[in-house]
Parts: C-alpha cells; structure tokens; sequence
C-alpha cells in the first residue's frame, strides 16, 4: 500500500474546474491539432502541463502582495528579496528577472566574455549533468555547445537509483579534457535535473563536480529552480545528511555555485519570477547588470512588479518549510508508486516535481518519430481530461545540420505535479483513467505533422494519426 500524505494545508479559496464529455474532448483536440499544447486549459481538468508559475501562492504571500513598493529604483521589496536570499543561500549579488530563461539570457554572454578575457576561448562550451530546453537554447544562441554528461544510471528508466541526476564524474573530467578546458564557459548543475526525470543530484556528487570544476578553473552555475526539492531529497536519501534540516542542506549546496539562476516560478512557490545570483564575483555581477538593464528592467526589478517581489520573498522561504517538503514529495511518490503497482512503468523513483512515464515500454509498436509519448498524452486528455506532456523526440526536434530527427534517449510522458494545487483525490483519478487506457494500448496510433514549425516545434506543432 501507498501511503497518502494529507495535505498541510486547508483550502481558502476555490476555482471550479469543468468536467467535459469524452465527445467534446475528441472535438477539442482535433481543433487543437492533437497538440495538447494548443488546447484551452478550460477544456482541461487537470492539468499537468507544468509546475511552473501553476502552484497556488499562500494567504501570507497573498497579503504581502499589497505591501509592493512599485518604485522604479530602489523598491523596498527588491531589499526585502535580497535579504532573503542572502539568508537562505549566502550570495552576495542578486539580480531579478522575469522569469528562469531571462537570467540565463543576461548571464551566459557575460560569462562568456568574462572567459575570454582571461583565457584562450576558440570554441565555448557549457557541460551540464543535463541542460534543461531553454537552457540549452540560450547556450546555442550565444554560439557554444550544450554538452550533457548524466550518470549512466538515469537512462535506466526501470532501476531504482537514489540520484540519478548526478553528473557522470568521469565523463565530466574526459569532456573538459576533450574540449579544452579554457573552452568550458561554465559547468552547470541542475538541480534536481528536470530532463531525465525531476531525479535529485546527491551532495557527494556536487561536491566532486565542483573540485573538478576548481581544478580547471571553471565557474559552477546552479540551475536551482527545484533547489528545495533537491534538498529534501538529500535529507531523505543520503545518510550523512539525514539530520541536518533543508535550509542547511540548501547552504551547503550552495556553496559548491558561483552563480545561480533560478526559475522562481517552481520551488520560489510564485506565478512568475527569476533570479540570477553572484556569490562573491563582482566582475561577473557587473557583467549581468549591464545586461539586464536592456533585456529585464532596471536592477533592482528585473521584469517584475513590486508586489511579485514581496511574494517571492516569501515563497523562497515557505518552498523549504519541511511540512510542505514532505508532502510535496509525497504526493508525487504517492502517484508514482500506485501507477508502478498498476503495471505502468515509469521513470523509477518518481522525481521530486513530476511522475514520467515511459511510453516506450507502454506503446512499443509507436516508433520514436511516431511520438508514442505524445501518443499516450493525447489518449490520456481524452480519456479523462488530464493533459500531460511529452519529453521525448517531438520535444528534441532534428538536427539542425542534417534536418533528421534526433535520437532521443526517453519517450517520456511527464505528469507535472503544481504545487498545493490538486489533491490526493485528483491523484487517484489520473491513476484510475491511466488504467482504463491500459486494456486499448495497441489501438493507440503514431502522429506525424500537419504542420512542423522549424524550432521549438512541440509548442506549436499540428499533427495527425497515421497507421
Ligand atoms: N531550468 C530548469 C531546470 C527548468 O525546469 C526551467 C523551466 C527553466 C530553467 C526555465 O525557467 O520557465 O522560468 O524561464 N521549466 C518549465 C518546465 C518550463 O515546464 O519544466 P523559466
């Protein structure tokens, strides 16, 4: 038996969300291209798109909201977020954006040319246990190369390893080797790793990152959006830090960084935000100011309004209450372990955000580009009107020299969990209406385009069934 963790919260304020009829699903998707992404989110009932700016804030954010200091400079809640995160991270320079890829657009240019100046760049390169999407688009917009090296274990999608986000050390070492290392613009650290799973990085491993990155002189950038998440499942899963809290297990973290940036719309617990932090590198502090001023805002707001300032302040510090932690992992463990005992295999253990469940295994007769995981997201809407979203070959695209599809190493459904958003009840639900689908797998179709749109194509795409 899976154990429910209650929730730790009671409700104060409800939104009606509309159940459909399997007929006006069918209609609703085939307006929408049979892209779940092109559906109006009224026509969906739960929706697992993202947990991204989708969780809902607390009466304490709520009311802090209406004590933003809507200055253009100098806002009293830029000073009340930089106090907050110089407590919980210990980064001396914070810099505000609008949201997780702003801070990496005014970043990654300003490390490059910091790189430049003090050694030989001919071909720059970023290496990451794995680049989120926008993370990677933002390195290949300045011209350098995204280089993933996650632990071999992550791939083994049916074997239960604590970490496996963690970097492949020995991988990480030989690609520093291979590429230069004058050339390694910047190591970065995802934290947890979204792309194979939402799967957590143990300290131990961040640690050996980061000597790495000391013995070749490369900067660590933390991609923190789930720091908290990572944290707790630290605590929970590596012995030497089962004692300690979350917030001590975040500072340590921490430490190992030179730099952040942050998607405060996941674990920041706010419907928009971003955050790029220096520890101690005013050099590089410098860099980014200068560069968010054209792109984001003034310093001191960053593409945000003062009232999301006060609410971030606040998320920062709520996202590792350990109450909430507990329960947060909990309910996505819950999910994950009642589909593992239906006979649906997943990405094992559950991540700390989302359940991804392996429509390889589940549809094995749908080849890659024949999207089986956007196959079964689109069974999955319509069954029970829950829309999901594929992490597999239509999210990778084709190789931008060739124009073939490129091969991707998952086909993954992800079921992303918004924080204090759904109940336990909707849980069971999405297990109950993945079991109905579970008798009528080899009636499921492939898709191919209608209409493929040159980048980012999961976005926007229009498809339709083929034999
Ligand atoms: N880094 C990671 C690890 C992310 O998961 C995301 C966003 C970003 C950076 C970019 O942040 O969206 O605030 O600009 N992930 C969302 C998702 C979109 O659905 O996983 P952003």
């Amino acid at each position: 038996m899976t154990k429910k963790i209650p929730e730790p919260f009671r409700i104060k304020m409800v939104e009606p969300i509309k159940q459909t009829t399997k007929e006006y699903r069918v209609k609703a998707l085939a307006k929408a291209g049979y892209n779940p992404f092109l559906l109006k989110s009224q026509d969906v009932y739960i929706d697992l798109l993202t947990d991204s700016g989708t969780g809902a804030m607390s009466d304490r954010q709520w009311s802090a909201m209406m004590l933003g200091d809507e200055a253009y400079a100098g806002s009293k809640s830029f000073f009340k977020l930089e106090s907050t995160v110089r407590k919980v991270f210990d980064y001396k320079y914070v810099v505000p954006t609008h949201q997780g890829r702003g801070a990496e657009h005014i970043l990654f240019t300003a490390l490059i040319d910091r790189r430049k100046e003090i050694k030989n760049v001919t071909n720059p390169v970023f290496i990451s246990n794995y680049h989120f999407d926008t993370t990677a688009a933002h390195v290949e917009l300045t011209g350098s190369k995204a280089i993933n090296v996650v632990a071999e274990e992550a791939l083994d999608t049916q074997t239960y390893y604590p970490f496996k986000g963690n970097f492949d050390i020995r991988r990480l070492e030989n690609t520093i080797r291979e590429n230069k290392s004058d050339n390694v613009v910047a190591i970065i650290l995802t934290i947890t790793c979204n792309s194979v799973g939402g799967q957590p990085v143990s300290l131990k491993n961040i640690k050996e990152t980061a000597a790495i990155a000391e013995k070749y002189d490369i900067p660590v950038v933390i991609d923190s959006a789930r720091y908290a998440e990572n944290s707790f499942f630290i605590k929970q899963r590596e012995e030497e830090y089962k004692d300690w809290s979350v917030c001590e297990i975040i500072r340590e973290t921490f430490k190992f960084g030179d730099v952040f940036t942050m998607s405060a719309k996941k674990d920041g617990l706010v419907n928009m935000g971003g955050l790029c932090c220096i520890k101690n590198r005013e050099d590089i502090f410098k860099a980014v100011q200068v560069r968010c001023i054209p792109f984001e805002g003034f310093v001191t707001y960053g593409g945000l309004s003062g009232r999301d300032m006060e609410a971030l302040a606040i998320g920062i510090k709520e996202g590792t209450d350990e109450e909430y932690l507990r329960y947060r992992i909990g309910q996505v463990a819950y999910l994950g372990t009642k589909l593992l005992d239906n006979g649906i295999p997943i990405q094992h253990p559950a991540g700390g955000h989302a359940v991804f469940i392996d429509a390889a295994r589940m549809l094995p007769h749908i080849p890659a580009d024949r999207f089986p995981a956007h196959a079964l997201a689109n069974q999955l809407y319509i069954e029970g009107g829950i829309r999901g979203v594929e992490i597999g070959s239509l999210l990778l695209g084709r190789d931008p020299k060739t124009g073939k599809q490129k091969d991707s190493d998952f086909e993954l459904l992800r079921l992303t969990i918004p924080r204090r958003v759904y109940t336990n009840d909707h849980m069971d639900f999405i297990v109950d209406t993945l079991k109905e689908l579970l008798s009528r797998l080899k009636d499921i179709k492939g898709l191919t385009f209608e209409y493929e749109p040159p980048i980012l194509r999961h976005f926007t795409a229009r498809l339709k069934y083929i034999d």
